[in-house]
């Protein structure tokens, strides 16, 4: 799922997948986890700005970090390199982020007062990075989610391919436009990100006043961090708020818009995921795709609530153990299998 949703993000990006070099697929995600590790770490530097960096230094942490970003440098490097190396022009349209600010290195002249270089790229790319890591991780982790909570649910699993196939029919493969009728597979997304935002405690906030909330005083500068994990299982919130259970935003208008503030997977206001749409599109569409081509079964005579469903704890929350399950062929009727 990494790999998948990576390689759509790199499409979108840098009009290019990665494979058949040193950031091959299996390297790539290596270099994006280890990154979204070193996000969601203690760091002691960053609370005690005078001291906390040798005891970074004991502990190995300022290496580790040094070493990711030496990494990420590197893949940066090699996009900017496989941009260089295309010869032919592009048309405009066919141009991507890095094309335009390699094409503003090359146009710049010796008099413009700031000189732009693949250094400024790298920065811009690094502000980029953040979209991309914010993008590829927590779209992969949702498709996950949501296949290991229907395989622990037969009935949502049945009724959801039952949906797709009959929307689908026989094209061989669900594409965007059938995505809007597919109320049921959008429920599902829904469902799996209440149960598991892959974002938990969203991104920490700063304070800019006094407030009190709950009788507690919070100053200027105080971090705070919004559990959306804890609120999207609240009881007094949620029915069977541990079950899974898609039907019940049936009638419901709860939405991720960031104003219902029971349901936040993609945060609210200003900091708010801007990722909303391609995060939904990338997850509805694999989901999909995964639903209608093939049937699901759990290997080894494994039932299913044997499922490991544990957490690994990081700022993005994804299955601590993976997920193994076997793909059955879904032939009849298909004209076309890919
Ligand atoms: C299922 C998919 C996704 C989920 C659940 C998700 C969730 C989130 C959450 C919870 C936040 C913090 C919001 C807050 O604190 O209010 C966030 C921020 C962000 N997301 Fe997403 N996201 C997803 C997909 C994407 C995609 C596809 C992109 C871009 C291609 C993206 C880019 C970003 C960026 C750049 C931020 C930081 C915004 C800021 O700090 O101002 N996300 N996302």
């Amino acid at each position: 799922m990494m790999s998948l949703t990576a390689t759509i993000t790199c499409r979108v990006a840098f009009g290019k997948r990665f494979e058949g070099n040193e950031f091959d697929e299996g390297k790539f995600q290596e270099v994006v986890n280890e990154a979204m590790a070193m996000l969601g770490s203690f760091s002691a530097s960053n609370f005690f700005p005078y001291v906390g960096w040798i005891v970074d230094k004991l502990t190995g942490h300022h290496d580790r970090l040094e070493r990711s970003f030496h990494d990420l440098d590197g893949f940066y490097q090699q996009v900017i390199d496989q941009h260089l190396d295309t010869k032919e022009t592009k048309h405009e349209e066919e141009q991507n982020i890095i094309d335009m600010l390699l094409k503003l290195e090359r146009n710049q002249t010796e008099i413009d007062a700031v000189q732009f270089t693949q250094n400024h790229i790298k920065a811009i790319l690094t502000c980029f990075k953040n979209i991309f890591l914010g993008g590829v991780e927590t779209s992969a982790i949702t498709v996950v989610w949501a296949m290991a909570e229907l395989i622990r649910n037969p009935r949502a699993m049945k009724k959801s391919q039952e949906e797709i196939r009959n929307c689908v029919g026989n094209k061989g493969e669900v594409d965007e436009g059938d995505i809007e009728q597919l109320k049921y597979l959008k429920m599902v997304v829904k469902e799996t990100l209440r149960l598991h935002p892959p974002a938990p405690l969203l991104v920490p906030r700063e304070a800019m006043s006094h407030f009190k909330i709950n009788g507690y005083d919070t100053y200027p500068k105080t971090q705070v961090h919004v559990n959306a994990w804890a609120i999207q299982r609240d009881p007094d919130i949620w029915t069977s708020p541990e079950e899974f259970v898609p039907e019940r935003f049936e009638d419901e208008s709860i939405d991720f818009n960031g104003q219902n503030y029971e349901l936040l997977p993609f945060g609210s206001g200003r900091r708010g995921c801007p990722g909303v749409y391609m995060g939904l599109s990338t997850v509805e569409l694999a989901l999909a795709n995964l639903l209608y081509c093939f049937d699901w079964k759990l290997p080894n005579g494994l039932k299913e609530e044997d499922v490991n469903m544990e957490e690994e704890a990081g700022i993005t929350v994804y299955k601590k153990l993976p997920l193994n399950l076997v793909p059955v062929k879904y032939i009849t009727g298909l004209s076309k299998m890919k």
